[in-house]
């Protein structure tokens, strides 16, 4: 393939990314966006693969085979509640492949260069090995974390500022150090230094946030790898990646904010590892739950539910689990023949995922008009007859407003318990991902509807 064309093509593909990304800002257009992506980045990849770069296809086809076999079993065995894990996985990779690529170019022969070309070239390595390791690192732990490997406690070390600005000098230090190096021998001690205290600032910055800000992490770690990426572009000199990087960068960057401000956190004390975090009671804040646990059977919810003129529908993690998104729909419908108001409530980081919710809500077709974001329905609970929670927990923990100690003090919550009765349907007490315990569940307006979420909607359904 002749220079010009492999240029047309990547412009071609980047138009393909950002028209992508502009088509997932909106649950009506995401899947076109999708398709533009995927579109985008098969014309990024026959490109590639056919560019005068590419002098040997015998690796490069045996790699894309296995990676397209792995990968595509991956992706169809992964279950939606597992697509954190499996996302910050990839981020894994991003990161690894950054810092080997870092390792690569330095130590390729080919790339002799001298002057402010060589300095320049090995600021780029310095940076791409450096992002490639916290990414890498970073996305590991995170992984632990939304699997369950590792506990959702946020790891807080007396020093941990210091800790981490002593690592931040530290890098600077070894930075000039490798960029001063007289030979690639003298320069490859400070620059796997550097590479050690990166990999361990990626576990630090991750093991010091606390379960319910999982959501920020991942976001960010989405936009660290674009950032790897981009890095790696420099060191290829592969201006699609530098394109694709940035555009990744800043979207998981704007994302990141977006949570931030959504949770009430500060995105500086994110990104910085948990800086400012105060060490707060993680069991559950210091107030003691006053109150009884009354628990109903699907039958009185479901005459709870004919009786009331305005419904709101919470969803959280627990309907995913339990697949109830087609049941909820069809209990939506019937409730809406007869009449009564019906609309659902979506906290932003309810589940496990940005916008969770809505794709379930999309999959089992509820109409996009009466799924309400938290700022729009938060005021409507007040006038509410019923609000069935289905699967909820961290997200309608009355605590984060009340209790200054709890973990996820100051974290905006579905107001639920202002509605005259709030309906829980959960199988235990069991804590939420932040492993909060929730005062609503002792409030006198709330009933407790034990059991598997798809069990109890199915039996009210019948019983509708
Ligand atoms: P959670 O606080 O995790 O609560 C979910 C509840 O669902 C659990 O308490 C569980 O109680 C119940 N449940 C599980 N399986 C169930 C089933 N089969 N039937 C009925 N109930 C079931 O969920 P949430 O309220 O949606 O809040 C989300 C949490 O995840 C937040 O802390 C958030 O920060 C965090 N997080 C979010 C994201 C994103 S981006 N959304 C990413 C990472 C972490 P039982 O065990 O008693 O049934």
């Amino acid at each position: 393939m002749t220079e010009g064309l492999l240029t047309a093509a990547y412009i071609m593909a980047s138009i393909l990314f950002i028209l992508s990304l502009g088509g997932l800002s909106n649950q009506e257009s995401a899947r076109r966006g999708n398709i533009y992506g995927m579109i985008g980045m098969l014309i990024a990849i026959v490109a590639t693969v056919l560019s005068t770069q590419v002098s040997s296809y015998g690796v490069l086809f045996v790699t894309i085979v296995i990676g397209a076999i792995i990968g595509s079993v991956v992706a169809m065995r992964v279950e939606m509640t597992g697509m954190p894990q499996l996302v910050a996985m990839l981020h894994s990779f991003v990161g690894l492949a950054a810092m080997l690529i870092g390792f690569a170019s330095y130590l390729d022969p080919a790339s002799h260069l001298e002057g402010v070309e060589k300095t320049i070239h090995e600021v780029e390595i310095y940076l791409g090995i450096l992002i490639g390791a916290v990414t890498f690192t970073g996305s590991v732990i995170a992984f632990g974390k939304l699997q369950g490997i590792i506990g959702s406690k946020p790891l807080l070390l007396p020093a941990r500022h210091l800790l981490n600005l002593g690592l931040g000098l530290a890098s600077i230090w070894l930075g000039v150090e490798f960029i001063n190096a007289e030979s690639i021998a003298s320069g490859m001690i400070p620059l796997v230094i550097m590479m050690i205290i990166a990999l361990v600032f990626g576990v630090h910055m991750v093991m010091s946030i606390g379960g319910a800000d999982m959501p920020v992490v991942v976001s960010m770690l989405n936009s660290y790898s674009g950032w790897a990426a981009a890095a790696t572009g420099f060191m290829l000199s592969n201006d699609l990646l530098i394109i694709t990087g940035a555009l990744v960068g800043s979207s998981g960057a704007i994302l990141s904010y977006i949570m931030c401000r959504a949770m009430n956190r500060s995105f500086i004390s994110v990104i910085a590892g948990g800086f400012g975090t105060t060490a707060v009671s993680v069991a559950g804040g210091n107030e003691a739950i006053q109150g009884e646990v009354l628990s109903t059977t699907a039958e009185e919810a479901a005459q709870e539910l004919k009786s009331a003129k305005s419904v709101i529908i919470v969803p959280g993690y627990g309907m995913a689990v339990a697949q109830a998104q087609h049941l909820i729909s069809d209990i939506s419908k019937k409730l809406g023949d007869k009449g009564i108001k019906i609309h659902f409530g979506i906290h932003p980081v309810a589940g496990r995922l940005p916008g969770h919710m809505n794709v379930l809500l999309a999959e089992a077709k509820v109409p996009y008009d009466i799924v309400f974001e938290m700022d729009e329905i938060n005021d409507d609970f007040s006038q509410t007859d019923v609000v069935l929670v289905i699967g909820a927990n961290d997200i309608v923990n009355p605590g984060a407003q009340d209790d200054p100690n709890s973990p996820i003090a100051g974290m905006p919550v579905l107001e639920v318990w202002k509605a005259k009765k709030v309906i829980v349907m959960k199988r235990s007490m069991a804590a939420g991902y932040a492993g909060v315990d929730n005062p609503l569940f002792y409030k006198e307006n709330t009933r407790m509807l034990f059991g598997d979420a798809k069990d109890s909607v199915d039996t009210i359904l019948s019983a509708l």
